[in-house]
């Protein structure tokens, strides 16, 4: 069994953080998504996986990511020169993947199950696809099944305006060799891609065996915002221990679940947890609620925040309202001046929410 994780992509619905970087590389409690997916892959035994990279971000992935010792997997980058669909990624992966049945992983996905039960379903009943779905409120923004009583597929459509159900196509689906052949029988769709779920629709068109498995947990495609931010909610919510790695003065005060980063340095705060504080950052007369997280390398001066993302390099001073819900990218700089400002003076990059509610 190999895998291999798409992380090309525009993230379009991620900008402008994705301008930047890959929105695989997006950290949730400071930790790149994409890596959660490496690690439910390397947890349920494979190891040997190969990561779909485009030109623009695929250098980015790779320095961060690197050969896979650091999670006990052997990693190889494939070069996808144009995002013309999942099944032409998996075109392209195909010399890597040889004749061996494989996982596919979408690369922003993030699920709460483990995933060697679905593996271990697909090997014992010699499944030619097997797909996870889960019931979502919008399904017109999905891969939607119709399925059976006894949860076979009868119907797979890609982004339906009608959807037959609310189940979703999660971005998790193991495959045998047959879906090379059943990509090369397939035309692009409207939107100009070749789409992973015409393939498996294919398969089904042909009898093969396609199962489908509703996730009991959760599961989360963080290419929004808003997504983004629940992801962080429940990964700091399930998976976060203390660890105090940094300096924090007597007049701060540390509540709940934090993690404070080597070198970081906290006077006077006060932070309630679950929070996670990066290495190398600046914390002085602040307040950090619950559910944010903060990357490295970032300064935090008379300010109050809750709820939100502050990555890489960032720095907050002054400001007096709360934060929330927030995500403020790379090296952004918010400043406001001690006495009341007279006068609001920005550069704010393309695609930006600034919102003074
Ligand atoms: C892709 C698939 C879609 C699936 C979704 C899950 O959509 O085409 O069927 O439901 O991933 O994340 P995309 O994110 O490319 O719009």
């Amino acid at each position: 069994m190999k895998a291999i994780i798409l992380s090309g992509g525009k993230g379009t619905r991620l900008r402008p953080l994705t301008y930047t970087g890959a929105k695989q590389l997006v950290p949730v409690a400071n930790k790149p998504i994409l890596w959660y997916g490496i690690e439910a892959i390397v947890a349920a035994g494979v190891t040997d996986i190969g990561i779909i990279i485009s030109p623009e971000t695929g250098e980015e992935v790779k320095t961060k990511t690197g050969n896979g010792d650091r999670f006990g997997a052997k990693i190889t980058y494939i070069l996808q020169d144009k995002p013309a669909g999942l099944a032409h990624a998996v075109k392209v992966a195909q010399p890597f993947l040889g004749d061996s049945p494989f996982v596919m992983y979408l690369g922003d996905n993030l699920v709460q199950s483990e995933l060697d039960l679905f593996l271990e379903s697909f090997r014992a009943k010699n499944l030619d696809a097997l797909t996870l779905l889960c019931p979502v409120a919008n399904p017109s923004a999905f891969g939607v099944a119709k399925v059976d009583e006894e949860g076979r597929v009868l119907q797979l459509v890609e982004k339906p305006k009608d959807p037959p159900s609310n189940l979703a196509l999660v971005g998790i689906y193991l495959f045998s060799n047959v879906i090379h052949h059943a990509i090369s029988c397939i035309q692009p769709s409207p939107r100009g891609e070749l789409e992973i779920t015409d393939a498996i629709q294919y398969l089904i068109d042909q009898q093969k065996k396609v199962e489908a498995y509703q996730l009991k947990g959760w599961w989360l495609d963080t290419g929004k915002k808003d997504d983004l931010l629940e992801a962080n909610r429940i990964i700091l919510d399930t998976c976060l221990n203390s660890a105090m790695l940094g300096e924090v003065d007597e007049k701060s005060q540390v509540i709940g679940r934090v993690q404070i980063g080597p070198r970081s340095k906290v006077v006077n705060c006060t932070i309630r947890g679950p929070v996670t504080i990066g290495s190398d950052c600046y914390l002085e007369n602040c307040f950090v609620g619950p559910y944010s997280s903060v990357a490295d390398q970032v300064t935090l001066i008379d300010a109050d925040l809750e709820h939100s993302v502050i990555l890489q390099g960032a720095k907050v001073v002054g400001i007096q309202q709360r934060i929330v819900d927030s995500v403020i990218g790379q090296r952004a700089h918010l400043k406001v001046a001690p006495q009341r400002p007279k006068a609001l003076r920005f550069l704010i990059g393309d695609d930006c929410q600034i919102e003074l509610a």
